[in-house]
């Protein structure tokens, strides 16, 4: 019996001594020292050792538990200390990096659609926003674009039913705004236009502004003044622009604007095609027959119009070369603006 006291000391003493963290503590105590634990277990089994052995061995026992219970406290306390520094050093650590909140940001688009907004409000432009869901007639007659007209073509149509489809442009808003009402008007309309095409240059979604403004003795001269000035705050301000003869059912005569190349400034680059000039927008006078559909008198008032790109604006300003990447939601593409 009183090597199998022995035996349990020597194996609780190791055991004690193998601890080196605070939750492997209790564990310890309860198989050891518990009240069902090994030494309790031993103290019951004195009554079977012999008279005169008896109080001697539970003199022993009794010495053992308690030296343990003692070992254990120490040991206990010990622990505890250490995972205290160990807290203590981590709270003090002030070499540690602080912890980093990562911001949103507004997306290209949105930035450059602000920026060319507030620009237009500045020279008093009002804003209007129309439906993204349009009817044909807002989209294409009202804009002198008849039914079975080529110029439908081009446009690359979602309809959603016959006489209802995605807007293909924000031109539409020139005939809501003017139906509602009289000149003098100074209107910008910024939105999301659809198409159906995608390839590097093209998304089948994207965004325009569509501004129009008209008046008495409206000319050419006036829409080139208000473009210079938009350019000039949007790029640099000596950005060279020249206007190119074109073709669009609802302005007469009608320009397509280019601006020296933002890459090469003029020389040729791969970007401008080895042109020096980049297409941004297209522009006019607005046709007397838009202003016949909106019940405008074209003898007394004249007007100018253009519409340009967003994501196109935003790709020359920052040197965008794939359009697409504004719609994959790529944050290593999107944090950069
Ligand atoms: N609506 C045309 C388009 O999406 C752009 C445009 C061209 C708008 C000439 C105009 C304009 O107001 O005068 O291709």
């Amino acid at each position: 019996m009183e090597d199998e006291i022995l035996r349990l000391k020597a194996e609780a003493e190791a055991a004690l001594s193998a601890i080196s963290q605070a939750g492997e503590l209790e564990p310890f105590r309860v198989k050891y020292l518990g009240r069902k634990g090994e030494f309790t277990l031993i103290m019951r089994q004195l009554g079977k050792a012999s008279a005169e052995d008896r109080p001697r061995l539970g003199k022993l026992a009794n010495e053992i538990k308690q030296v343990l219970e003692d070992a254990f406290t120490a040991r206990e306390s010990e622990l505890k200390a250490g995972q205290a520094r160990a807290g203590a050093v981590i709270s003090e650590d002030l070499s540690l990096p602080g912890r980093f909140t990562p911001f949103g940001k507004l997306h290209p688009v949105t930035q450059v659609m602000e920026e060319v907004c507030s620009i237009f409000e500045g020279l008093g432009f009002a804003v209007a926003e129309g439906p993204d869901v349009e009817v044909d007639f807002y989209n294409f007659e009202a804009l002198n674009i008849p039914k079975h007209h080529p110029a439908r073509a081009m446009h690359d149509t979602f309809y959603i039913s016959e006489s209802l489809l995605l807007r293909t442009h924000t031109s539409p808003m020139q005939a809501r705004v003017m139906e509602k009402q009289e000149p003098p008007l100074r209107m910008i309309a910024p939105g999301k236009v659809y198409r159906c095409d995608s390839d590097i240059t093209h998304t089948p979604m994207f965004h325009q502004i569509e501004g129009f403004l008209v008046d008495r003795n409206v000319s050419f001269a006036d829409l080139k003044g208000v473009l210079s000035i938009v350019i000039a705050k949007l790029f640099a301000p000596d950005t060279a622009i020249r206007f190119r003869p074109s073709f669009f059912p609802f302005t007469e005569p009608s320009a397509e604007v280019d601006i020296a190349c933002v890459i090469c400034g003029g020389s040729g680059c791969r970007v401008c095609k080895q042109t020096g000039w980049l297409e941004i927008l297209g522009a006019g006078l607005i046709d007397p027959e838009v202003f016949k559909k909106v019940g405008y008198d074209p003898e007394q008032y004249s007007g100018f119009a253009f519409g340009l790109g967003i994501e196109r604006i935003a790709m020359l300003k920052y040197g965008i070369t794939d359009i697409r990447l504004y719609y994959e939601n790529d944050l290593r593409f999107l944090s950069q603006f």
